[in-house]
């Protein structure tokens, strides 16, 4: 398995390009099993979690191939020969994003068999409300041998409420309903900008759905969709993270193709610490001028403070002259990453869902492992705020969700680089 290693204490500075967001893209990508044609989509990122989906349409019969046009590269996705209607262990096990082809596979053929996701290292994360609506919607549903195997005619209409608003219940629920026959409402529906700009695909694709960005999402069922061209948003969580980068290290960044709105709740926090930030909605400069301040954080859903940045927020957090407390609202166990971050020195006690962390002057290198995608990322803003060399082992998990993470670093003055599986003993 191939490592990071880091060497900390060289300020960053110059611009990175943010990339297309991996969990607007994996919902996109699942749209496009509603209907037969060719989806061109446009800033898809270079990524294993976008891999291992992929290779599930592909599974199902979809045909799926690149081209570069005027500099850009595209996907074209055609699920014309949709063949199968199984995402098998293998690939949910991989990624439990794998439960968006729920939806559509039931919205278009009424039949899906799909693995039912384990647990993971931040949580439970149950998909109980993505079964219920389902079954209000007229499906019947049976968990057989570890898969739920679902079943309908064409579905129909039905009024579901979230106990939880959930990003990929929402989602997989908006694309059962919009084939579905007759109006469906989701009620404490989630209002994250992923959701919002399936929907607007949707919507382009010949779909009736209002509300977006809401809690409350109506959807009047049509008869036929049709393929678009369609581009996906920049990932706020990876432009949240080197924002947060120039908090852990110095000294300033400017942060090119983002939208600037979607990350007013961390813009505003990470003012708050002391970090000078300007610019517009498509770019953004970051600077880091004197001492971090300690400030209080809790994760909420969209708009509130993302529980994707909860991690790395925690780095600048043990950096910072004084007392904070971070509170987890969103999973239960999202705090893998304090035990890692004590090792490099960080004063982190935790009690429930909340982290107490008492600012320290300094952090100092040692050997660390990542146990999920953000809990490695925080890892690597505390390796490049450490005093010596940082070894960051299971890297693949950020492989899962950062592109050319280190390239983008190193391009700014990070001295990281990427130690190969076959080079290490
Ligand atoms: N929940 C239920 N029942 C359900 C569904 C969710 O109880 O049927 C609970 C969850 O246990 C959790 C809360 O609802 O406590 C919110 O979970 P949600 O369903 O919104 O999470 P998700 O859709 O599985 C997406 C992102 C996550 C991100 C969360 C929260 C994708 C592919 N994944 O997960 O992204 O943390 O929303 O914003 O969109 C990541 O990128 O690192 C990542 C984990």
């Amino acid at each position: 398995m191939d490592q990071l290693v880091i060497e900390g204490r060289h300020p960053l500075k110059g611009t990175i390009r943010i990339s297309g967001a991996k969990n607007a893209a994996l919902p996109i990508l699942a749209a496009t099993l509603l209907t037969g044609g060719t989806f061109r989509l446009q800033n898809i990122p270079r990524l294993v979690d976008i891999r291992t989906f992929t290779d599930l349409l592909i599974d199902l019969g979809v045909t799926v191939d690149y081209s570069t046009d005027n500099d850009s590269d595209f996907l074209n996705i055609d699920s014309s020969g949709l063949s199968d209607h199984e995402a098998p262990y293998d690939l949910v096990r991989k990624m439990r994003a794998s439960i968006l082809v729920l939806g559509p596979l039931m919205s278009r053929i009424g039949k899906a068999r799909v693995s039912l996701p384990g647990g993971c290292a931040i949580g439970a994360r149950p998909i109980n409300l993505h079964l219920k609506g389902l079954e209000l919607m007229g499906a019947k549903l049976r968990l057989k041998e570890g898969y739920i195997e679902a079943k309908a005619g064409r579905l129909k209409g039905a009024h579901i409420y979230f106990d939880t608003p959930s990003v990929t219940g929402t989602e997989n629920l908006m694309m059962a309903a919009v084939l579905a026959k007759g109006t469906t409402v989701l009620g404490n529906a989630a209002r994250e900008p992923e959701v919002i700009a399936l929907g607007q695909m949707l919507n382009q694709m010949g779909s009736k759905i209002k509300g977006l960005g809401s809690n409350t999402i109506k959807i009047e069922g049509v008869k036929k969709l049709r393929p678009v061209d369609w581009k996906i948003i920049p990932d706020r969580i990876e432009a949240g993270t080197y924002m947060m980068a120039v908090g852990a290290v110095g000294e300033e960044l400017i942060i090119e193709d983002i939208l600037a709105d979607h990350l007013e709740a961390v813009i505003s926090k990470l003012r708050s610490t002391g970090l000078q930030i300007e610019g517009d909605n498509a770019r953004i400069s970051v600077r880091k001028k004197g001492a971090l301040h300690s400030v209080d954080v809790t994760t909420l859903p969209y708009p509130g403070f993302p529980t994707d940045l909860q991690a790395q927020i925690m780095v600048l957090m043990a950096l910072a002259g004084g007392l904070s407390v971070i509170t987890e609202t969103i999973f239960e166990n999202r705090f893998m990453h304090v035990a890692e971050l004590r090792r490099l020195g960080a004063d982190i006690k935790v009690e429930g869902r909340s982290a107490i962390i008492k600012g320290v002057k300094g952090l100092n290198s040692a050997p660390v492992m990542a146990t999920d995608l953000r809990a490695s990322a925080s890892l690597v803003l505390a390796g490049l705020a450490a005093k010596g060399t940082t070894t960051i082992s299971r890297v693949y998990h950020l492989d899962r969700g950062y592109e050319h993470l280190e390239q983008k670093l190193a391009a700014v003055g990070a001295r990281i680089k990427r130690k190969k599986a076959y080079l290490i003993r």
